[in-house]
């Protein structure tokens, strides 16, 4: 029988660290070639996870660009996948989550009639436009997809709302399978700063903020909402590793550059950046990701936004959300920071993301598809 060819595609920081994982289980199993084609939205932070998780593309569209827009960012995708599945001739197109990499992968996948399987699918706000453009891109790839991989029974019953009910998984989401493999206890950080840091003796917190939906006035709110927290606290260390967008760089290095105990740092290695979740007091972020890798990792999230996708950490307590408005994020995070009693109600591990088996779940769901194996058990047991 002939090997099946999938195809992973994929061109953020984030969806590379949640498909690397997924594209080495790919290719451990009988019966797959596993192909990566990355279409390079992000390059730096793409390479360097490409490195931290030794992966080789297979193909690179190699996209971006600086400041670049939603409508290039889709174009550029679309055509440049049309060369790569000429290319590549895969069985089936996966796509992870919601960036324009995302929607335009699994447009090009359907213009080609190639099945599509959508990881991290079942995400909902219901407002279209926050996170945006992320809602919509994962509601558009939710009408093409023929498989869907949902990290929690929550996100499976969004699906069944839309009437969404075949060829539904629920897997865990891969991010927790990349967590195991790059905390470690005795972890030694290539970025001097961070072995310097005294995550014993002082409060470590670690910030990101990056959101379209963000920039302008609520970006500036944050901003400021954490150089007063950091001028308040004396026992407080805020690292910031900042996303190399401009707009992001420019409000950091207006708001933030030169207050008393922040550190602006480059983005990190995800090695780097988990290994320092793990040490650090607690997080505050507008991430999707860190949003599910903190609880995982016992440390208390202020959300910088107005809403999450992501319900089941808030529900478990460990995640709450902070907002877009400088004292509403100040209130929360002094509390946070003073009131023991208020972090240790926080502060504890869950993980109703994963249990770091949904690589293998997905893979066995795909050789399902194609009648090559038993459907995988749902995570979380349901
Ligand atoms: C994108 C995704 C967002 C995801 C985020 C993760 C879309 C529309 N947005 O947003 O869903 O949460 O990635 O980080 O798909 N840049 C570099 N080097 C890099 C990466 C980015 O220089 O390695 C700069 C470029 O100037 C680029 C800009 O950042 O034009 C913005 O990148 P882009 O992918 O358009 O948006 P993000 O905010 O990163
Ligand atoms: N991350 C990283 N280095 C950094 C910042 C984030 O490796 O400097 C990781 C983080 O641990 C998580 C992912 O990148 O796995 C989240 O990416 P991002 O916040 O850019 O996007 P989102 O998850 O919001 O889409």
């Amino acid at each position: 029988m002939k090997n099946l060819r999938i195809m992973s595609v994929f061109g953020t920081r984030p969806e590379a660290i949640k498909m690397a994982p997924l594209v080495q289980e790919l290719a451990r199993r009988d019966g797959i070639d596993s192909l990566c084609c990355v279409t390079a939205q992000h390059r730096q932070m793409l390479d360097s996870v490409l490195e931290v998780f030794h992966v080789t593309p297979d193909y690179d569209l190699d996209i971006m660009t600086p400041r670049q827009t939603l409508s290039t960012i889709t174009s550029k995708c679309l055509l440049g996948m049309e060369e790569a599945i000429k290319a590549m001739e895969p069985d089936m197109i996966l796509v992870h989550g919601d960036t324009s990499t995302t929607f335009a992968g699994a447009l090009a996948a359907f213009y080609h009639q190639i099945p599509v399987g959508h990881v991290e699918a079942g995400l909902r706000t219901y407002d279209k436009y926050s996170p945006y453009p992320e809602e919509m891109n994962r509601k558009l790839v939710s009408s093409i997809a023929d498989l869907y991989f949902c990290p929690t029974v929550a996100n499976r019953d969004n699906l069944s709302r839309e009437a969404i009910e075949k060829g539904v998984f629920v897997t865990g989401n891969t991010v927790i399978d990349a967590l195991k493999t790059t905390v470690r206890a005795e972890y030694v950080f290539a970025t001097p700063e961070l072995n310097d840091l005294d995550y014993v003796n002082r409060k470590v917190c670690l910030v990101t903020c990056h959101r379209r939906e963000n920039y302008g006035k609520p970006m500036e709110q944050i901003m400021l909402a954490l150089r007063q927290i950091a001028e308040e606290n004396q026992d407080v260390d805020l690292v910031y590793p900042v996303h190399l967008s401009p707009v992001v760089q420019e409000a950091a290095e207006k708001y933030l550059r030169g207050a008393p105990r922040v550190h602006l740092i480059a983005p990190l290695p995800a090695d780097e950046m988990h290994n320092l979740m793990a040490r650090s007091y607690m997080v505050l972020t507008d991430s999707g990701g860190l949003q599910e890798e903190a609880p995982a990792l016992g440390k208390p999230v202020l959300v910088l936004r107005r809403e999450t996708e992501r319900p089941e950490a808030v529900a478990a307590g460990t995640v709450r959300l902070a907002g877009v408005v400088q004292d509403d994020i100040v209130t929360m995070a002094t509390r946070l920071i003073r009131d023991k009693a208020a972090y240790e109600t926080m502060a504890k591990a869950v993980n109703p993301y994963g249990d770091g088996n949904a690589c293998a779940r997905i893979a066995d769901a795909i050789l399902w598809h194609f009648g090559r194996g038993e459907a995988p058990a749902p995570f979380g047991g349901d």
